[in-house]
């Protein structure tokens, strides 16, 4: 037997790997994990779209001196099976360059470490001339102090500037790259607002990590609303697993209702009110997958409020076989098994949330039809969304069919016939009386409570307070009937 050492053919490895599937956003998201991992706290995005386009990404961190650099730059320079430290975002040895590369054809980088400046190139051009795996080596000061933004890591005195030049990927099909890049630099900003929240906002463990593209500062985007009042955090589910902590914390959203419209916007918006319910999962703080239940349970209209936190350490990966982009990763059985115990609990309140909120929305026990609001521009009457009767409706209702009842109740709001009214009253015309019917309101309240009735707890607390509800506590007689011969028939 013999032995036979082949190493695989550079040039067209190297166009290969381009093709491993990342987004600009999970390109630029790879490279912020390195920022992070080597201790910065200020990581800039800064991209041309003109004269000589490019995309930079300049941190503060520690830094790398000229061999350590070289190594950075092999591909899969460290094993995956390395055991890494607890805060340690990478994992394969691969990101830097084939985020990169899979975005441009030249990926310099420039590292300023102990006073010493070093900068190392992988030009796709070069290594299919020389048909071998060649770093081109920027060596005079000037050379490199040339290139954007090395001035500001000298400044420093520490940093590294990671510079895409020939952007054919972000380029290709576009007529117009200065728009492409633009309209493409705003979701990267949207996507690390959210990859990133747990950084940019700060938590205790990691310091406060800021953040800008084109000098304009990401600001966090918190998808579980955590610091809204009528957010409700379940309580917290720890679980070990070979001898690493996993941590569960469900919450459930405001009502749709409790949002102000930029709250709504930062929730996702209605539809992605909608889609984004789920895990969101976390490798050391850094959210890898969102918005899926990893098919412990259906996305349902009304577990739509539910968003579930699951903390894990990268000392795991091996058992939740992440993707190279840390975009992908499945939860191994026990995982899975303990996530399953929390889905359901969730559901069973968010349900409760959607269908039957509050009590008296005025001081006077009741819960009214109509809300009078005082605002800024005067008084107004609103059909109140939390009476039963709406709210078991909105909660039976899908998307579409939703956006139909809110027209449908704004219309009559912004049509109510206020003025008539006033006039007819003043003037002392005859009014005729709108009463309910003994048999249409025993109707009515069958059919709320069997809206009620999937919702453990729901059914029961509408029946026993019936007699504050309008219409009913007009007539407490009746209701009392109803309600007795109900309570008789269950
Ligand atoms: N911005 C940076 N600052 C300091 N060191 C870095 C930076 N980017 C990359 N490195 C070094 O290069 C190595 C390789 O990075 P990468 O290819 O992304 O693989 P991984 O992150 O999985 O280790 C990192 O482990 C780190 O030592
Ligand atoms: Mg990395």
């Amino acid at each position: 037997m013999a032995e036979l050492a082949l190493t695989p053919y550079a040039p067209a490895f190297i166009e290969s790997m381009r093709a491993v599937g990342y987004s600009l956003e999970a390109a630029v998201a790879d490279l912020i994990d390195n920022s992070i991992s080597a201790g910065a706290t200020l990581v800039r995005v800064q991209f041309r779209p003109f004269d000589d386009p490019y995309v930079a990404i300049i941190d503060n961190g520690e830094g790398m001196g000229p061999d350590e650099l070289t190594e950075a730059m092999r591909h899969g320079g460290r094993s995956p099976l390395e055991v890494r430290s607890p805060h340690d975002l990478g994992r394969f040895g691969l990101g830097l360059k084939t985020a990169s590369l899979s975005q441009c054809r030249r990926l310099i980088v420039v590292s300023q470490k102990d006073g010493r400046l070093s900068a190392r190139c992988w030009d796709l051009d070069l290594v299919a001339q020389r048909e071998a795996w060649v770093l081109w080596v920027p060596d005079t000061e000037a050379e490199i102090m040339a290139l954007p933004h090395v001035g500001e890591i000298v400044e420093q005195g520490r940093g590294t500037v990671v510079l895409w030049q020939d952007l054919d990927r972000l380029a290709a099909g576009e007529a117009s790259v200065e728009q492409a890049l633009g309209e493409k630099m705003d979701r990267v900003r949207d996507h690390l607002a959210l990859v990133f929240h747990r950084y940019l906002s700060g938590e205790p463990g990691i310091g406060r990590l800021g953040m800008e593209i084109n000098d304009n500062p990401v600001l966090h985007l918190d998808p579980f609303l955590s610091l809204h009042k009528a957010t409700q955090p379940l309580y917290e589910d720890v679980f070990e697993v070979e001898g690493s902590e996993i941590r569960v914390q469900p919450y459930i959203l405001p009502h749709i209702s409790k949002l102000s419209r930029d709250e709504l916007k930062l929730a996702g918006g209605e539809e992605g009110l909608r889609r984004n319910q789920g895990f969101y999962v976390y490798r050391n703080r850094r959210l890898i997958i969102r918005g899926t239940w990893f098919r412990l349970a259906r996305a349902e209209e009304l577990t739509k409020l539910a968003r579930v936190r699951v903390d894990i350490p990268n000392a795991l990966d091996h058992l939740w076989t992440l993707d190279i982009k840390k975009s992908a990763a499945h939860p191994p059985e026990i995982v899975r098994r303990n996530l399953g115990r929390t889905v359901e609990r969730i559901a069973e309140r968010s349900r409760q949330t959607y269908t039957f909120r509050g009590r008296n929305t005025r001081r006077d026990g009741i819960i009214h039809a109509w809300n009078r609001i005082q605002g800024r521009d005067g008084i107004s009457y609103r059909v109140n969304r939390e009476h039963p009767a709406v709210a078991m409706l909105d909660g039976a209702l899908d998307d579409d069919q939703r956006q139909l009842l809110r027209g449908l109740l704004e219309t009559i709001e912004s049509t109510y016939p206020a003025d008539a009214l006033y006039a007819d009253i003043a003037s002392d015309r005859p009014r005729a009386t709108e009463r309910c019917e003994r048999d249409s309101l025993r109707d009515l309240a069958l059919q709320m409570l069997d809206a009620a009735g999937s919702v453990a707890g729901a059914r029961d607390s509408l029946l026993a307070n019936l007699h504050l509800v309008e219409p009913f506590c007009s007539y407490p007689e009746i209701t009392g009937e109803i309600v007795k011969e109900i309570q008789d028939a269950d």
